[in-house]
């Protein structure tokens, strides 16, 4: 192990500069425009494997973005690891507020500039310098290795499970490792063991057929914007419940055990105003903030449209609004009876005079992962070498939703070790990783093979 720490950092130059290379490629999934980008990034991970001496190296054609898998299998009767991460990012817009262009990679002070730094192709990297590090000193792996690296995370992954599901054999392993989560601060290394899902919907309404003039009409003629904020407005109460009937059904309400080990991680609520430039944390009432990001659900709109939105005013009864909303999901709730539900509040609530419609978009399910395995000790070990600090365990509110789907799929146990951090903009402008998380994330990765390992499971 020692050499293998020493390659990392007598190469950890190289390393940035061959990550520059990655997030040169705008692999945007989300926008069609991109997909040629998105296939050339999938070649990138895939000769990346072959670099570093991943053998069986396969792109795998979906009816969207390619899979990109790989594997070392040398190390019979030892355990396999399968090192899953998504090669696509999210779109860039809006474009004016970076301070330097998305896909030119610069390094300002600590941190590497780009989309796509911390979320995910900055942590896939980590992998696979983990790798050769570990190759080029010591001839092979630890364990057995496979890698699965997809291109559609961004857009929900529509096409992994299936693959899971088609290609269990091929992905049959011991532990799966996932670096896509972030610490719960500078200096606090962490492994995530619970993640929210995700329900996500547009909602349509419709008044008259066309925009019409609001003194000629508004009073009598319904007004789809009026609509939509009261269908919105009745989703919550004032203690920030959500309305909807059956909601909290599933819900696993944190235990008492759970929430004393929650309180007792530093939580400074001046920090995050500052950091946020915010006057106050709102939410549920009877919760904490970490309760209400980690393992609370919630409703939140996350666009809004209809009528005049020039300069001035305008009088005119628009003739259609819409609104896009996402609701986070915690164990044991499912997307789909959350679809239901919300299609039949949205029936038994929608006025006369206007045509309301729910569209589907995406779902995701939450998941909680064991935190006493022998894949998760290995990281808590590995993690603690590398930062040369004892990590943290937390939960995140933020959705992977194939991590449910490997569980289920593989019944495997998922360790979600991450190097993000909560303020580097993932999704944001001005996206950036920390490359010195990012040189420990590379020890951290190699440090848990050698663990995993020698812990004998
Ligand atoms: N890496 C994130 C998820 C994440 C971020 C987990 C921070 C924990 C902490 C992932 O790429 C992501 O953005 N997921 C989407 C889900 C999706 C279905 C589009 C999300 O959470 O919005
Ligand atoms: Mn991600
Ligand atoms: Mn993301």
């Amino acid at each position: 192990m020692n050499e293998t720490i020493k390659y990392i950092d007598d190469n950890a130059e190289r390393f940035v500069d061959e990550l520059k290379d990655f997030l040169r490629i705008p692999s945007i999934s989300a926008d069609p425009a991109f997909s040629a980008d998105v296939r050339r990034a999938a070649e990138y991970v895939a000769d990346e494997a072959r670099r570093v001496g991943l053998e069986n190296v396969e792109i795998y054609d979906t009816p969207g973005h390619p899979i990109v898998y790989a594997d070392w299998l040398h190390a019979p009767g030892l355990p396999t690891v399968l090192i899953y991460g998504h090669y696509d990012v999210q779109p860039v817009d809006p474009l004016n507020l970076w301070s330097s262009p998305p896909f030119e990679p610069v390094v300002r002070g600590d941190e590497i500039y780009a989309r796509g730094s911390v979320d995910d192709k900055g942590q896939v990297h980590m992998h696979f310098k983990s790798l050769e590090a570990i190759m080029r000193t010591t001839g092979g792996f630890p364990v057995n290795v496979k890698v699965i690296i997809e291109g559609e995370e961004e857009v929900g992954s529509p096409n992994l499970e299936p693959f899971i599901a088609a290609h269990k054999e091929l992905l049959a392993c011991d532990a799966v490792m996932v670096s896509d989560t972030t610490m719960y601060d500078y200096e606090m290394p962490s492994l995530t063991y619970g993640l929210r899902g995700l329900a996500y919907f547009e909602l349509h309404v419709t008044g008259a057929k066309g925009d019409l003039h609001s003194g000629m009409f508004g009073g009598a003629v319904a007004n789809p914007i009026n609509i939509l904020c009261d269908l919105i407005a009745k989703m919550k109460d004032e203690r920030g419940h959500i309305t909807i009937p059956g909601f909290y059904d599933e819900v696993i309400d944190v235990s008492a055990e759970e929430r004393a080990e929650l309180a007792r991680l530093p939580y400074d609520v001046e920090s995050i105003k500052s950091m946020l430039d915010i006057p106050g944390t709102v939410g549920e009432e009877g919760y904490t903030d970490l309760e209400r990001l980690w393992a609370r659900p919630t409703l939140d709109v996350c666009g809004i449209w209809g009528g005049y939105q020039g300069d001035g005013a305008k009088t005119v009864l628009p003739s259609k609004a819409g609104a896009k909303i996402s609701m986070r999901l915690v164990p044991n709730q499912d997307f789909e009876k959350v679809n239901e539900l919300f299609s039949a509040f949205i029936e038994a609530n929608k006025p006369e005079g206007a045509r309301v419609e729910v569209v589907w978009l995406h779902g995701g399910k939450p998941a909680m992962t064991p935190v006493d395995s022998a894949p998760m000790r290995a990281a808590l070990t590995a993690l603690e070498r590398a930062f040369g600090t004892r990590p943290f365990l937390i939960r995140s509110g933020g959705s992977i939703p194939v991590v449910a789907d490997f569980e289920e799929h593989l019944r495997a146990p998922v360790v979600l070790m991450g190097f993000g951090l909560p303020d580097q903009n993932a999704h944001a402008p001005d996206e950036k990783m920390n490359l010195k998380n990012y040189h420990r994330g590379i020890k951290s990765a190699a440090l848990f093979l050698d663990e995993y390992a020698r812990s004998g499971s």
